[in-house]
């Protein structure tokens, strides 16, 4: 593409960012990398409405530098992170802090080499808090270059070259900003707004009037199935730290591959999380039964561990029988 009509592009792009755009969010009012790595780390795989309202400003209030958060404990961490999901990211957050504390690298290829920083974040990362020229490449970006170039199964490769070329390296912080809202604003899954989209005069898709780029796959998630056993004492219930890499660190119950018949079955949560879906039926016992990796938590304990949403899911089910 002429140099010229990208310019045009990228003029139009700002007039359009300028007056639609998104440019009140708080990590575009900062260079600070950490609050920005932050906010990437956190918009990875939730919106932005989550994270604005719920996430990001009570984890800076507690953890305001890289520093404070490399001497916290991951269990704090991850109370904190609750109801976020993808718990791995909150865990890499604390380990990242631990390398680099008390501040992160200023290269892409040393962001790169921290533990859950890919091209993206790092891309990110650069790009917002230094100011160098890289593309950020979210999966609503990767949309509008794929249907800008019409790729129906592109590789990151190709995206990330076509995403080079695009981009204005003059103002990568505004660009890349910019872009985002046109993702998630204009270049819509179903039904884009090609008629504000500083792009349509570039975009094969728009000129084919199929959108169909990337091509979607059809995802049919498997679902599991478990059965747990949630043991009470007078008013405190038994828990246990998880400790297989499925939600590492967070507290949960027992998982019972037999049932008993004195048990009391109570009813059924289920949580969608990114590969598959999760069935369980839960079960109660007031015996007193001992079980050697369980605790006894009463309320006010219970609130003060880090739970994932399926296992707060229980805790209701609980309090609805009057058990908790
Ligand atoms: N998703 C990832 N990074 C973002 C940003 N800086 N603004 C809005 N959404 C985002």
């Amino acid at each position: 593409m002429e140099k010229e009509k990208l310019k045009l592009c990228h003029a139009a792009l700002y007039k359009w960012y300028e007056k639609e755009g998104r440019g009140d969010l708080p990590w575009r009012h900062t260079d600070d990398p950490y609050e920005i790595y932050l906010s990437e780390i956190m918009l990875q795989q939730t919106q932005v409405k989550t994270v604005l309202e719920r996430y990001y400003f009570p984890f800076l209030k507690r953890f305001p530098t890289l520093q404070v958060l490399a001497d916290a404990s991951l269990e704090e961490v991850l109370k904190i992170w609750e109801g976020l999901g993808y718990y791995t990211r909150a865990r890499n957050l604390h380990r990242c802090a631990k390398e680099s504390a008390p501040l992160l690298p200023t290269s892409y290829e040393g962001l790169l080499a921290l533990p859950g920083i890919g091209p993206n974040t790092a891309s990110a990362i650069c790009a917002f808090a230094y100011h160098q020229p890289y593309a950020v490449m979210e999966a609503n970006v990767k949309r509008i270059l794929s249907r800008i170039y019409a790729h129906k199964t592109p590789t990151d490769k190709v995206l990330r070259e076509d995403a080079m070329r695009l981009l204005d390296r003059v103002d990568p912080f505004t660009y890349n900003q910019a872009m985002m809202d046109i993702g998630s604003m204009v270049c819509h899954v179903k039904e884009p707004v090609c008629s504000v989209c500083p792009f349509s005069s570039i975009c094969q898709a728009h000129q084919e009037e199929h959108y169909d780029y990337p091509i979607k796959k059809s995802k049919k998630v498997p679902i599991k199935t478990e059965s747990w056993l949630v043991r009470s004492d007078g008013d405190k219930i038994a828990m246990r730290e998880r400790k297989s890499a499925f939600l590492h660190g967070l507290w949960s119950f027992e998982t019972v591959q037999e049932l008993s018949e004195e048990w009391v079955h109570l009813g059924e949560v289920s949580q969608t999380y990114s590969h598959f879906k999760l069935r369980v039926d839960i079960y109660h016992d007031s015996a007193q039964n001992e079980s050697s990796s369980e605790m006894f938590f009463n309320q006010q304990q219970v609130e003060r561990l880090p739970l994932s949403s399926i296992d707060k899911k229980v805790i209701s089910l609980l309090v609805l029988n009057k058990i908790f």
